[in-house]
């Protein structure tokens, strides 16, 4: 072993880390162990300049306690977003009929553990009720479902997330606006709408409109772009653009960091919001090795452009991960492994925190 290896590994043990909320002696022997109570990924994310590392939940995994104690602890999670919870399914069933008990569940445990939340989502064409689209509502009717959703959803949320998505995949893999039934009644003006009336539910929280495919260069990223240059010049408030990154271990985009940039010269803030890298199972060892690279490439992207705010992998632990129930025969798509081991992604994680080359 060479010397600088050695330097990189006492490092990462020193860095890597007591987690001192591990309530059980077998929940604690599956968890990282070391000596410095200091660290974790989102104390070095915020060392580094980022608000944040976080993580997608969602309430099913929250009754295994050695899950919810390594998740509740913000050197960490710096960050949560409920991954099903405050989707318009699960939070306006029935015309008018609003239900949080689910979505308050994941708003308060970040509230409790000093963690940021991260929205998610408003107005997509996924997870929807059928009411919204059965109705065949016109596009005053439905512009009135639109603006009763969010001044319903937002407003009860008000004050306590720092970003939403308040419009999620709005796109076609080609930069064409995707055809759902609020494009379908209402053209592009859906957006402004739900925009604004997110503003006008929640003034201070950052307005994000999140897509994938839109993290490389591209027509998607372009036509994200053009979009908005176009809010933009129409007086429309727009904040920041959501990099989903839901990426294949081999093929990590190469355009990130230029791609980035493009927003950030627009003037919004860019975070990854959904990041995870998926394989072909089973895994081998040099996929999970070729996955740290992946993982590292990502992380290192978001710390070379100062617009890219923080970055929430899509949970943590495959025990979790919706990869394989979505994309049979692919999986291991997270740092952590089904019994919360650390994977070499995860040493690909630090090492880019840590502003270190890759090792
Ligand atoms: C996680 O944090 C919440 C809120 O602080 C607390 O009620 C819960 O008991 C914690 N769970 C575990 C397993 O530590
Ligand atoms: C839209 O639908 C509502 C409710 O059905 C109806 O009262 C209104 O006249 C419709 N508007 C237009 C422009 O068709
Ligand atoms: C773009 O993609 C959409 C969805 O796949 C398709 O319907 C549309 O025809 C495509 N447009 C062009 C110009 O290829
Ligand atoms: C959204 O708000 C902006 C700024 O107030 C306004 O110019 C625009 O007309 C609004 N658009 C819609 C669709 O409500």
């Amino acid at each position: 072993m060479k010397l600088t290896q050695a330097v990189t590994l006492a490092v990462l043990c020193l860095a890597f880390p007591a987690i001192e909320a591990i309530p059980t002696p077998a929940a604690s022997s599956a968890l990282p162990t070391g000596t410095s109570a200091v660290s974790g990924l989102n104390a070095l994310a915020t060392a580094a300049g980022k608000l944040y590392f976080g993580s997608a939940t969602d309430n099913p995994e929250l009754t295994d306690t050695t899950y919810t104690s390594y998740l509740n602890n913000s050197q960490h999670f710096g960050q949560l977003t409920p991954g099903n919870s405050m989707k318009w399914d699960a939070t306006e069933p029935e015309p008018n009929t609003f239900t949080f008990t689910e979505g308050d569940q994941i708003a308060n445990l970040a509230k409790s553990n000093g963690q940021i939340l991260r929205a998610h989502n408003l107005v997509w064409y996924s997870q929807l009720p059928d009411w919204v689209t059965s109705n065949n509502y016109n596009a005053t009717g439905l512009t009135e479902v639109i603006q009763n959703h969010i001044a319903n959803v937002a407003g009860h949320y008000k004050g306590q997330p720092y970003a939403w998505d308040v419009v999620n995949e709005p796109l076609n893999d080609n930069g064409s606006f995707r055809s759902d039934v609020f494009y379908d009644t209402l053209g592009e003006s859906y957006i402004p709408i739900a925009l604004n009336a997110t503003r006008a539910a929640d003034p201070n929280v950052k307005l994000y409109i999140n897509d994938y495919n839109i993290e490389y260069t591209g027509a998607k990223a372009t036509a994200m772009q053009n979009l908005v240059k176009s809010l933009q010049a129409d007086g429309v408030p727009i904040d920041g653009i959501g990099m989903e990154s839901h990426f294949i271990v081999g093929e990590v985009p190469t355009t990130l960091v230029e791609n980035f940039q493009a927003f950030a010269d627009l003037g919004v803030e860019i975070a990854i919001t959904e990041l995870d890298i998926r394989m072909t199972l089973p895994e081998t060892d040099a996929l999970l090795e070729q996955q740290k690279q992946d993982f590292y490439n990502v992380v290192d992207a978001c710390l070379q452009v100062s617009a890219c705010k923080g970055i929430t992998v899509w949970d943590w632990t495959d025990k979790y991960s919706w990869i394989p129930s979505t994309f049979p025969g692919e999986g291991a798509a997270t740092p952590f492994d089904d019994n919360y081991e650390e994977k070499p992604a995860f040493d690909g994680i630090v090492e880019a925190l840590m502003g270190q080359s890759f090792s």
